[in-house]
């Protein structure tokens, strides 16, 4: 028997299905009419949004990193929570834009960004963060042809990371953003140049649960930027921190201490360097405002039994929720919070394994989880499925095509 992830908080039993407060999941899977079907709840989103935003310093603003989860109507709402939005491509610059986000709220970083991509965020007054000295030129000059104004701050790679990560963007040689000791030089010849230089974006890392590595990381982002603002011999009139705040996905994670990291910070900008006092400071979330707000949802096809191990075969699979499979970015695979959504209350009394319908034996949602015995026609609930799953999982391999997607 394997353990599984903690089930997010905001999901219970009503008369012994899944369901988000009054809302039975199984009748949403039943009104939508099919399956695979991921489920991503507004009142989830505005409730981690609320909780955050208590906790976080009243000036600070928040933006979300579209790349968790681009779904139209999801942006729709994260647009009346949010201060900004992130970008990582022209094609999110184009899905933000049909949700009705104003191109002023947003920046685009990501390196490798095209002509063509650099044309459309300059054209629509989108900020970019430029990673390179050769993007930066190549910026300028597009503004120059298109006559529009460059809003261009510098992503900044910095000499350290955010311990306990998932994923580091920074701590050594990198393919994001600028080399701290290069940076003054870029913002003067920016500023030379005539461009709107918006400051500095600063992203250390992903994926991190513990406070004290996020608060340690915090302090040392705005210690940078008011070296390199002293460097450079200008305010930097924007900070973005990046973010890197952390979900549990696996047994043992503990959330975030959100407060205490508020605290902190609150603290860190209240004593900062005075070249930064009229800087404005923002911070970047993908996965922390939406990843807990989302469920995948599969179908039982069949039930069966190899050397002893009883398999629930799904009409999903990793194709979906690629993440789930221990196939994005994780170097051990570990179960996800699982559950099956139409006995939710029932006794686990079965050890079963949750594979998809693609033929590969990386196609596993849950590996040996002790679960309520489930049989064909049974839903199986994936959980933390709001970040990195339709959009971030191969969903045309082997012929089988995206998911449905619902905001309820
Ligand atoms: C620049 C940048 N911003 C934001 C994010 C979002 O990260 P998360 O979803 O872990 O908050 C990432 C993740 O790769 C990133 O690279």
């Amino acid at each position: 028997m394997k353990k599984t992830g903690p089930i997010p908080d905001g999901f219970s039993a009503l008369d012994g299905a899944l369901a988000i407060g009054e809302v039975k999941i199984t009748d949403v899977a039943a009104q939508a009419g099919e399956t695979p079907l991921f489920v991503y709840s507004r009142a989830l989103l505005s409730e981690t949004f609320a909780r955050l935003r208590a906790a976080m310093p009243q000036q600070l603003a928040i933006h979300y990193a579209m790349k968790a989860n681009p779904f139209g109507p999801l942006l729709q709402h994260m647009n009346g929570l949010v201060d900004g939005f992130d970008i990582a491509s022209g094609g999110e610059l184009a899905l933000a834009i049909n949700a009705g986000v104003d191109p002023a709220r947003i920046s685009f970083a990501g390196p490798g960004k095209r002509d063509a991509e650099l044309e459309a965020a300059i054209g629509h007054g989108v900020t970019l963060n430029c990673e390179s000295e050769g993007e930066a030129e190549r910026a300028l000059a597009i503004a120059a042809r298109i006559g529009k104004p460059l809003k261009i701050a510098i992503r900044v790679n910095p000499s350290f990371d955010l311990k306990g990560s998932g994923m580091k963007m920074g701590g050594g040689a990198k393919q994001f953003g600028i080399d701290e000791e290069r940076v003054p030089v870029l913002v003067r010849r920016l500023i030379d140049a005539g461009a709107d230089w918006r400051g500095f974006h600063i992203y250390a890392g992903s994926q991190a649960l513990k406070a004290d590595a996020l608060i340690e990381t915090q302090s040392q982002t705005i210690a940078l930027a008011a070296r390199l603002a002293e460097e450079a011999g200008v305010t930097p009139p924007h900070v973005n921190l990046g973010g890197g705040y952390g979900i549990p996905y696996f047994p043992g994670d503990e959330p975030v201490d959100i407060e205490a990291v508020g605290r902190a910070l609150s603290a860190e900008l209240a004593g900062r360097a005075s070249i930064l006092a009229d800087t404005h400071f923002a911070i970047e979330l993908g996965r922390y405002l939406v990843g807990e707000a989302g469920v995948y949802l599969t179908r039982v096809i069949d039930r069966k039994i190899s050397h002893g191990e009883t398999f629930l075969i799904t009409d999903g699979g990793l194709h979906h929720q690629l993440a789930a499979s221990g196939n994005f970015g994780t170097v051990i695979r570990r179960n996800y919070p699982v559950a099956i959504a139409n006995r939710f209350d029932a006794t686990a009394e079965d050890v079963q394994s949750v594979v998809g319908c693609l033929c590969t034996p990386l196609d596993r949602l849950s590996d040996q989880a002790m679960l309520p015995r489930a049989d064909v026609g049974d839903l199986v609930a994936i959980f933390c499925a709001g970040a990195y799953g339709a959009s971030a999982s191969p969903a045309n391999f082997l012929g089988q095509g995206p998911a449905a997607e619902l905001l309820i």
